[in-house]
């Protein structure tokens, strides 16, 4: 769908009617949405799709209750983790990868990113990771609407370890961002722009 038409098009839906949204889909929403550009191409990105029931019900336990129906009308949950483990993430990508990289790209993942991540301080890492969480999240539901779904972002849930622990997730990973996804004879609406002069400042 052409760009413009594709965001005018998108709008945040709120009820789903509980028609299952195919794994090979949500997979390929996600491998579009994970096109995203990111700090340092680290991609700090964990897409933890709730197929089962059970966990399904276990992160509704953490949600907050203006958000629960979406939850359970929703075809498809993916829940966003951060990887808080940046430096390790970077070796991790030069050791998994690095046959695939030029030498001076091998270079900054095992040794460049890790040092200068080890310099960030808890605030600077923990925007690092939100900034990148909201650019790969606006790619996500763009690539939603594209594929014929409706979605909406959720931040009201309990962003715990609890989710973790619900999700089967490892610590090291924190939990951003739920997107619900589905079929919906909802559209949304518009919504209502705020003016250029609000938003927009030329000096
Ligand atoms: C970071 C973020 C957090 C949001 N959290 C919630 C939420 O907890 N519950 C909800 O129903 N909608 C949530 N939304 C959806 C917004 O309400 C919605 O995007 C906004 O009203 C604009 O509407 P639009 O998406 O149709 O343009 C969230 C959206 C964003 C971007």
């Amino acid at each position: 769908m052409e760009y413009l038409k594709l965001n005018k098009s998108r709008h945040a839906v709120k009820h789903f009617d509980g028609t299952k949204i195919p794994t090979v889909d949500v997979k390929q929403i996600i491998s579009t949405a994970a096109l995203a550009p990111s700090a340092n191409n680290l991609q700090p990105w964990l897409f933890t799709i709730v197929e089962s029931k059970e966990r399904r019900e276990l992160l509704i336990d953490e949600t907050e209750p203006g958000n629960v129906s979406q939850l359970e009308e929703a075809g498809a949950i993916i829940v966003l983790f951060s990887d808080t483990a940046i430096a390790e993430r970077s070796q991790e990508i030069a050791q998994k990868f690095g046959n695939m990289m030029a030498p001076e790209m091998m270079q900054r993942f095992n040794k460049i990113y890790p040092e200068r991540f080890a310099k960030f301080t808890p605030k600077y890492t923990t925007d690092f990771l939100a900034l990148n969480a909201g650019i790969v999240t606006m790619n996500l539901v763009l690539a939603i609407k594209d594929f014929g779904y409706e979605s909406n972002i959720i931040l009201g849930f309990h962003r715990t370890d609890h989710v973790n622990e619900a999700l089967d997730v490892p610590l090291r990973y924190r939990p951003e961002l739920i997107i619900t996804l589905g079929r919906s004879n909802e559209k949304g609406e518009p919504h209502f722009g705020l003016p250029q002069d609000m938003l927009v400042k030329i000096v």
